[in-house]
């Protein structure tokens, strides 16, 4: 195995690059948009998709130079390394494979040998067969009632990707039609009142509950679990769990010990991570529930046409790849630590927060994969709103405040069209106005030359300033349906990889979320031993143990 990089930074490409910031600081985005062969070079078109990246603050100098980084980092090795199932998960010994769950039928992609994509086509089979049998009725619960509504349970890469491949589908026309009559919710917090929430107005006789977990051991799901389980026998006693609950889960011993029929439980694979589990079972199950198996198969088609651009695509053409190294840019050369991520989409406003755990839990890393300590930080801080909201709330701070660049993302056609007669332009063009407007704003800005001209009054000029010189991308999709959603997530998917390619970090393991839970395991005993023995308060820091105090001793909780 080719030594990982754990020293990227040492390489001539990463000191040419630090020492080209110097070249970049002296340019305007104002100038360098006048170059049209430059604007042109940084335009690329793939399967319907438009990326423009000629805002960025780069010349195609720092894109070559980008691209020689990417060599030095061996990225190409790398990818094909991830798509031959090679275990780049090094610390938990793991493939890396969730392309797997996309590829076509007659696709070979192995991990350890075996050729995983019929394992993966069973299971899509499975639940092809049953979310019909849900949807067409003849699947009835307990009371022979047909069941029209589900919660799926589950948390982080068990929810968002779903939840965000959900909201992004409910307003697609073809997905609207084959959703009626029927309800999906999601269930991930531990807070009760997620529990109050997704209950109100459903009926257990007509609810199917999905727990989506890869473990089966995470302590939300398995206590929210536990609770509907509680409400659905409540109601039609123990029996009816068979034909209300069913999992989706690699562990499929604990999915028999809940007391789920191991029938009806959807399996995964240990190479699929939780935050890139979207297109397994963890999504495709409560997705097809919901709008049947054939949409679902087209997200899974999108994202498909996207891995395969991103694994045969030379990497001065690959879009995932001049994403990720542009990040690299604006992380580590520019020194832009966030990232905003703002669809002019309403049915993408879940994306940002799926993009969050994507992003965040790959490459928030502080050692190289060969475990020694980075001398740059990795990762960004991602967030992002749909645009036009965003305009009303952070963008302030995104144009004179500090700088952050953004992902612009537009859709041609919209899922839901309104044209009002007298308007000057569609509800559609209205919002893309703002998608073509903004980047402009940021890019070029409003000099105090430019306010004097318009009389403005000279107290008010440097408050009226946009100093502009603020990078962004544009990406621009034909319209939005199940496959353009497949396509953005593989796009963002990879673009991640990429990033940790570079940087010499393992994206795909997530050790800074363990503290934490070990951490509430002691709090959680110490809650239990309070309340029912009265034990004091033991083995907790001063902050702590009073907070504690005032939490047991003016909480109504129940004794237990
Ligand atoms: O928060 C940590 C984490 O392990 C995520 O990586 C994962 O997506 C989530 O918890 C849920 O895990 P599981 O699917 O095993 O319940």
């Amino acid at each position: 195995m080719a030594s990982s990089t754990a020293s990227i930074s040492d390489p001539e490409a990463w000191k040419d690059l630090k020492g080209h910031v110097e070249d970049i600081k002296k340019t305007h985005l104002r100038d360098l948009m006048t170059d049209a062969n430059r604007c042109q070079s940084m335009m690329m078109e793939f399967d319907g998709l438009l990326l423009d990246y000629s805002r960025q603050r780069a010349t195609v100098e720092t894109v070559d130079k980008l691209l020689n980084l990417a060599k030095a980092a061996q990225l190409t090795e790398k990818i094909s390394r991830m798509f031959n199932g090679e275990h780049i998960n090094s610390t938990e010994n793991r493939s890396v494979l969730h392309v797997a769950l996309r590829a076509p039928k007659d696709a070979v992609i192995k991990a350890d040998g075996k050729n995983v994509v019929p394992e993966v086509w069973n299971v899509l089979d499975k639940i092809k067969e049953f979310s019909e049998k849900i949807r067409s009725g003849s699947w009835v619960g307990a009371t022979g009632k047909p069941l029209k509504d589900v919660i799926a349970i589950g948390i982080g890469g068990s929810f968002l990707g779903p939840l965000f491949v959900h909201t992004a589908l409910q307003t697609d026309p073809e997905a609207l039609e084959s959703a009626k009559g029927r309800q999906l919710r999601f269930l991930a917090n531990i807070d009760p009142v997620d529990v109050a929430r997704n209950i109100n107005g459903l009926n257990p006789e007509t609810t199917l509950v999905v727990v989506v977990s890869k473990t089966f051991t995470t302590a939300e799901t398995m206590l929210n679990a536990r609770t509907l389980r509680e409400w659905i026998t409540a109601a039609l006693g123990a029996s009816a769990v068979a034909k209300h609950m069913v999992a989706v889960s690699t562990n499929l011993a604990l999915v028999e010990k809940f007391g789920i029929d191991p029938n009806n439980a959807f399996a995964f694979w240990d190479w699929v991570g939780g935050r890139y589990s979207v297109c397994s079972a963890v999504g495709v199950l409560p997705l097809s529930l919901q709008y049947g198996f054939s949409v679902v198969e087209k997200f899974l088609k999108g994202a498909s046409s996207i891995d395969q651009h991103f694994q045969s695509t030379p990497i001065e053409k690959n879009i995932p790849v001049l994403l990720g190294l542009l990040s690299v840019w604006n992380v580590s050369f520019l020194g832009y630590p966030a990232r905003a991520i703002l669809p002019y989409s309403q049915a993408l406003e879940k994306f940002a927060p799926h993009i969050q755990q994507v992003s965040m839990e790959s490459n928030g890393k502080g050692v190289s994969i060969d475990g020694l300590p980075l001398p740059f930080e990795t990762g960004e801080i991602d967030f992002g709103e749909p645009g036009t909201n965003g305009q009303h709330s952070f963008y302030q701070l995104i144009h004179q405040g500090r700088v952050i660049p953004c992902d612009f993302i537009g859709i041609v056609k919209s899922q839901q069209p309104v044209y009002l007669k007298g308007e000057v332009v569609s509800n559609h063009d209205e919002l893309m106005s703002n998608f073509f407007a903004q980047p402009d704003a940021l890019a070029y800005g409003k000099t105090p030359e430019q306010l004097q001209k318009e009389n403005v009054s000279e107290n008010l000029i440097p408050h009226k300033t946009f100093s502009g010189n603020r990078p962004s991308l544009s990406l621009l999709l034909l319209e939005l349906t199940a496959y353009n959603v497949g396509q953005l997530l593989a796009i963002y998917e990879h673009r991640v990889a990429v990033q940790g390619f570079v940087w010499g970090i393992n994206s795909f393991d997530q050790w800074g979320v363990e503290l934490g839970k070990v951490l509430a395991t002691h709090v959680r005993k110490q809650l239990h031993s309070s309340r029912t023995q009265g034990t004091t308060l033991e083995g907790f820091n001063y902050s702590t143990t009073t907070l504690l105090k005032r939490y047991l001793e003016t909480s109504s909780e129940p004794q237990m």
